[in-house]
C-alpha cells in the first residue's frame, strides 16, 4: 500500500459547483450535512477512448438519486454532461473513471435539512481495471455477506446514494481478509441480490438468469449487457434468485460501470469456469463501449 497516492493529493482540477478548482483545493467543511447525515449521492462512469459511455443516462441517474434523498441540484443535467465532457479533456483522461457526487452542505446541521443547499464536484482519474487482469482469466472469489440489502420501505433502495454504501464496505472488509475478492449480498429476503458495487447472472444450462431489481440498483451495465446477450440470441431470464440456485450455474459474471463484465471462479463452496457465454459478453461489452451509445 506504500505506493498509493491519497485522492486529496493530487495533480489537476476538479470541477466544483461550476468551477474549475486546483485538485487540493476541492474541500468541503467538517460540519457538511452530508458528512453528518449522508446526505449525498453520486455517480460512477467510465470514459473509453475519451467518451464516457452512456453520459446522459449516469446524470439522469444522479438526478434521480438526488430527487428520492430531497434534494435538488442547482444544475441542468445538461450542464453536469458538459462539466464532465469538459473534465476528461482538461484531465487528459482517455480511458478512465468519471466521480459526480452531490451532497448537503453546512446551512443546518440536524436531522432536516431542507434549506442546507445541495454542491456538486465531479472528479476523473485513471482506473484499469477493477479487480487485476488475472482475475479475468480465472474468475473472482466471492463469498456470501452477512450484511443483507434491504427492504424499499427501510432505505431508497434505488438511489445511488452514499449511505447505502456502508454495508457494502463492511461486507468487503469482512471478507478480503480471507482472500476473497468482493462479497455476495442477499436482499431482506434472503434472495440473491448483487455484489457490493455491481449485479450479478447466472448462466444455468445455456439460459442466462439475474434477480429482478427490486430493491438494488438496475444497473445502467446490467441493461447494456442483457441487451448485448439478446443480441446473440441468449435467453435473459429476469427472477428469483435463491442461495440455492448458485449450485445450479456453470457461469457466473457480475457487471458494473467499474466492474465491466467480471467473470466469477467462486462463491462459497460453488466453483464456476470461465466460460463461453461469459467470454462472449465481456467482448461484446468491451466492442460496445469503444463504440459509444
Ligand atoms: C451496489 C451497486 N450495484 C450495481 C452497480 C452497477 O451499476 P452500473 O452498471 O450502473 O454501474 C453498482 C455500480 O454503480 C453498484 O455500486
Amino acid at each position: 500500500m506504500a505506493d498509493l497516492i491519497p485522492f486529496d493529493d493530487r495533480d489537476g482540477v476538479i470541477w466544483f459547483d461550476g468551477e474549475m478548482v486546483p485538485w487540493r483545493d476541492a474541500k468541503l467543511h467538517v460540519l457538511s450535512h452530508a458528512l453528518h447525515y449522508a446526505s449525498c449521492v453520486f455517480e460512477g462512469e467510465r470514459a473509453y477512448s475519451g467518451r464516457i459511455f452512456k453520459l446522459s443516462e449516469h446524470t439522469e441517474r444522479l438526478f434521480d438519486s438526488a430527487a428520492q434523498l430531497d434534494m435538488e441540484i442547482p444544475f441542468t443535467p445538461a450542464q453536469i454532461d458538459a462539466a464532465c465532457n469538459e473534465l476528461i479533456k482538461r484531465q487528459d483522461i482517455v480511458d478512465g473513471y468519471v466521480r459526480p457526487v452531490a451532497w448537503r452542505g453546512s446551512e443546518m446541521m440536524g436531522v432536516s435539512a431542507q434549506v442546507a443547499k445541495t454542491h456538486v464536484a465531479i472528479a476523473t482519474w485513471p482506473w484499469p481495471n477493477l479487480f487485476g487482469d488475472d482475475r479475468l482469466d480465472s474468475g473472482i472469489r466471492m463469498k456470501t455477506s452477512k450484511w443483507r440489502r434491504p427492504a424499499p420501505n427501510t432505505a431508497p433502495v434505488k438511489a445511488k446514494a452514499a449511505g447505502l454504501y456502508m454495508i457494502c464496505t463492511l461486507s468487503r472488509h469482512s471478507v478480503e481478509p480471507e482472500g476473497y475478492d468482493d462479497a455476495l449480498m442477499l436482499d431482506w429476503r434472503g434472495q440473491v441480490a448483487e455484489s457490493t458495487g455491481a449485479n450479478i447472472f447466472l448462466v444455468i444450462k445455456g439460459v442466462i438468469h439475474t434477480p429482478t431489481p427490486d430493491c438494488f440498483l438496475d444497473g445502467i451495465t446490467r441493461r447494456t449487457v442483457m441487451d448485448l446477450a439478446r443480441k446473440r440470441g441468449h435467453e435473459v431470464i429476469e427472477r428469483v434468485i435463491m442461495p440455492e440456485d448458485l449450485g445450479d450455474a456453470d457461469e457466473v459474471f457480475l457487471t458494473g460501470t467499474a466492474a465491466e463484465v467480471t467473470p466469477v471462479g467462486e462463491i462459497d463452496e460453488h466453483n464456476y469456469q470461465v466460460g463461453p457465454i461469459t467470454r462472449q459478453l465481456m467482448d461484446d461489452y468491451e466492442a460496445a463501449v469503444r463504440m459509444g451509445d
